[in-house]
């Protein structure tokens, strides 16, 4: 029940931010997209099957259609940001669900990308086994989240405690935490690097 509420709260943020004339415009997502597709680029070819997990607006997505990839899923709890996606490109497929109730079929993805979104999830192990279930054998996932030093981080997450966040942020990981999360859910190998000052990227194996 408090999960549906603090998803409810997400939802409610993220469709009027997808309704604002410049959309979600958020800096931090932005400036860690290259290191995603330097990433997709490394492992994939253009028919690779991709997903990307809590698109928003698909950014990431329209950037690698631009590319030539050809096989693009997103998907996004925030209806207006699903339709708003689906303006900007209607050639990928974008679908309003859930993490934690993947509307797709076992092993159904080569890559999954889940981009600043991970720290909305209220189940943070059951969302990492949906992305394990939907990635084929050796399928990777690149998950990248906000990083910040040890004691920014517990101040930041004894006050998402309260459950005030407009956003229905719920918690901030450590690098480690994020590949304990992955091993626990099956996968092979798990990294997690800084990319940027505020953000590290998990690359994890199926
Ligand atoms: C900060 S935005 C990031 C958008 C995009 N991935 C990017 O990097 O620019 C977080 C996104 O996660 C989505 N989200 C939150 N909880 C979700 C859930 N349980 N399932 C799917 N998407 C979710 C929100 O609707 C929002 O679009």
């Amino acid at each position: 029940m408090q999960n549906n509420r603090i998803k409810e709260k997400s939802r409610n943020y993220f469709n009027e931010l997808a309704q604002a004339e410049n959309g979600y415009d958020i800096p931090e997502p932005k400036k860690c997209y290259p290191y995603i597709i330097d990433v997709i680029e490394k492992i994939g070819d253009r028919k690779s099957k991709i997903l990307d997990i809590g698109c928003g607006e698909g950014d990431v997505l329209l950037q690698l259609s631009e590319m030539g990839y050809t096989s693009l899923y997103g998907v996004d709890l925030s209806d207006e940001a699903v339709k708003r996606a689906k303006e900007l490109n209607p050639k990928i497929n974008f679908t309003v669900g859930d993490v934690e109730q993947l509307p797709f079929d076992d092993e159904e993805f080569d890559v999954i990308v889940c981009s600043h979104s991970f720290h909305h999830y209220p189940d943070p192990a059951l969302a990492m086994s949906e992305m394990y279930r939907a990635l084929q054998r050796n399928g990777r996932l690149l998950l990248v989240e906000n990083d910040t030093f040890f004691l920014r981080r517990i101040c930041i997450n004894i006050s998402l405690m309260l459950r005030h966040h407009p956003a229905g942020d719920i918690r901030w990981y450590s690098r480690n935490k994020l590949c304990r999360l992955a091993e626990k859910a099956g996968f092979s190998y798990a990294h997690c690097e800084t990319i940027t000052n505020r953000s590290a990227m998990l690359e994890a194996v199926r």
